[in-house]
């Protein structure tokens, strides 16, 4: 009797072990690195039954509208998108419910793209959307839509791109800073997610599968995307690479909308502006300089809406003032003229405008310097921030190539922003994977 007991203490301690083992293996962000690159293997060849391969993610499209994006593994004709609103005028009558064919284009033979727009949302303090493909109801997701006074809280990141295990591990920082039952408001991607525009599989293992199994913020935190030299393909040309990313057409006059995605060539206008909470951000792109964005960007900054706002904000994926690179590439191969235009051109036109807070990637690590708008100011008040916060997980770059005499702090190391504004107050909190504060800084106004 004795024995029989022995041996099944020893048999429930072995599975024990098992268990736990199997447990902090499957955390481990190497191996769900390598599982999600293995199951995405498996799926492009046919292994799964037809299903949803990626889940709704959702970016911000313009003050008014969202964009939904979502896959197959196999064709599902009928796709479909099921919207509706809080915080509208209650005039007794029961909630309406909107219901939107999605776009269909197909990828390759495993992957089914669908697309949809939700909006108008006009002042809705949320709005509710689930995807409908297989005759399946994805979860229902909701998008919180905060006014001027409320808090908002924005996760800042870039440069995830060919660097997933580390990705994983700013993003297990990221869930502990805003909590398990709360996500962020909006994500603001500074650009590069993935390292090669046209590897499918660079878009699952670098982007859509470590959101996901991070609490997936993509399906109800828009993303603001800034484009990197990375992740998209800079050809407007009809068919070609942004297969996640053609979103941008049109964006500012709604009734262009739901136009096709490419007309003769017109293509991916990524620059454009938006709102969260009280900040006003304008959207750049580096990578496609254009006499229409350099006009797009003078009438923008002279805009009442702009000049108004309480926080002035650009986004653009090449900073103007790069520290870090590899010299010899830096200075031999030219790489020190990529997107000189933003310190050239664009910066000057920041100063003049009044801009608060220049946020870029690009640089991969951390820097942040505020330094006068205009050197002749003698006003304390009177300052532009520079950010850099190229370190969600690529590779990081740790040689000095140039020394402009402005950051005041450098990170050599992984790392996310969070900025929070409110009716009085902007607030950035950079932290490091392991959670400790590696900078912060308020305007208060
Ligand atoms: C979807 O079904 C409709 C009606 O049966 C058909 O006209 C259309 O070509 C189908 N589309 C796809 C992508 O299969
Ligand atoms: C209430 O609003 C809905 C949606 O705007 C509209 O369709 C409906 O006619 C309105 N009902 C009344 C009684 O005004
Ligand atoms: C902003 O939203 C909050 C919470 O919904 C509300 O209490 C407040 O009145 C709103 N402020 C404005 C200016 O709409
Ligand atoms: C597109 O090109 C065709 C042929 O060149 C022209 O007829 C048409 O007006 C163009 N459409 C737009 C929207 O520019
Ligand atoms: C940041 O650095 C700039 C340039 O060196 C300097 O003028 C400024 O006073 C510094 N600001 C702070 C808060 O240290
Ligand atoms: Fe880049």
């Amino acid at each position: 009797m004795r024995y029989y007991f022995r041996r099944w203490l020893l048999l429930i301690a072995a599975q024990l072990f098992v268990v736990c083992t199997l447990y902090l293996v499957l955390e481990d962000s190497q191996i769900r690195t390598l599982l999600s690159t293995f199951v995405d293997w498996l799926e492009d060849r046919g292994v799964y039954m037809c299903h949803i391969r990626k889940l709704p993610m959702v970016f911000e499209h313009g003050p008014e509208h969202y964009y939904v994006v979502w896959e197959t593994s196999c064709p599902a004709n009928g796709s479909s998108l099921e919207w509706w609103l809080d915080g509208t005028p209650d005039n007794g009558s029961s909630i309406l419910r909107h219901f939107v064919q999605a776009q269909y284009k197909m990828i390759d033979k495993s992957r089914h793209r669908y697309s949809a727009i939700i909006g108008p949302a006009g002042h809705a303090t949320k709005v509710h959307y689930a995807s409908n493909s297989l005759g399946k109801s994805t979860p229902l997701y909701s998008i919180a839509r905060r006014n001027e006074t409320e808090l908002t809280r924005v996760l800042v990141v870039a440069d995830n791109q060919n660097g997933p295990t580390e990705f994983r591990r700013v993003l297990a920082s990221i869930q502990s800073h805003y909590g398990s039952n709360s996500i962020p408001d909006a994500i603001l991607h500074v650009g590069d997610v993935v390292r090669k525009v046209d590897k499918l599989s660079h878009w699952h293992s670098q982007f859509f599968s470590p959101l996901e199994d991070a609490g997936g913020y993509q399906h109800g935190s828009p993303i603001l995307f800034a484009p990197g030299n990375h992740d998209h393909d800079s050809e407007r040309v009809p068919g070609n690479s942004n297969v996640y990313t053609d979103m941008y057409h049109g964006i500012l006059t709604t009734d262009g909308l739901r136009d096709p995605a490419v007309t003769n060539g017109t293509y991916h206008r990524f620059y454009h502006t938006t709102s969260l909470g009280s900040a006003r951000v304008i959207v750049l792109d580096s990578e496609c300089p254009s006499t229409e964005q350099s006009e797009f960007l003078e009438l923008e900054l002279q805009s009442a809406a702009f000049q108004s706002a309480r926080f002035r904000i650009v986004a653009v994926h090449i900073p103007p003032y790069i520290e870090f690179w590899n010299p010899d590439a830096w200075n031999k191969k030219g790489e020190k003229h990529w997107g000189e235009q933003v310190r050239l051109e664009y910066d000057a036109l920041f100063r003049r405008h009044n801009v608060d807070l220049v946020i870029s990637g690009h640089q991969h690590n951390y820097q942040r310097g505020t330094v006068q708008r205009n050197p002749q100011s003698a006003d304390p008040t009177d300052t532009i921030t520079y950010a850099i916060v190229g370190g969600a997980g690529g590779d990081l770059d740790l040689e000095r190539a140039e020394n402009w005499n402005m950051y005041n702090v450098t990170y050599l190391g992984h790392h996310f922003v969070s900025l929070e504004v409110d009716g009085q107050q902007l607030r950035w909190i950079a932290k490091n994977k392991a959670g400790s504060i590696i900078d912060q800084f308020s305007i208060v106004r």
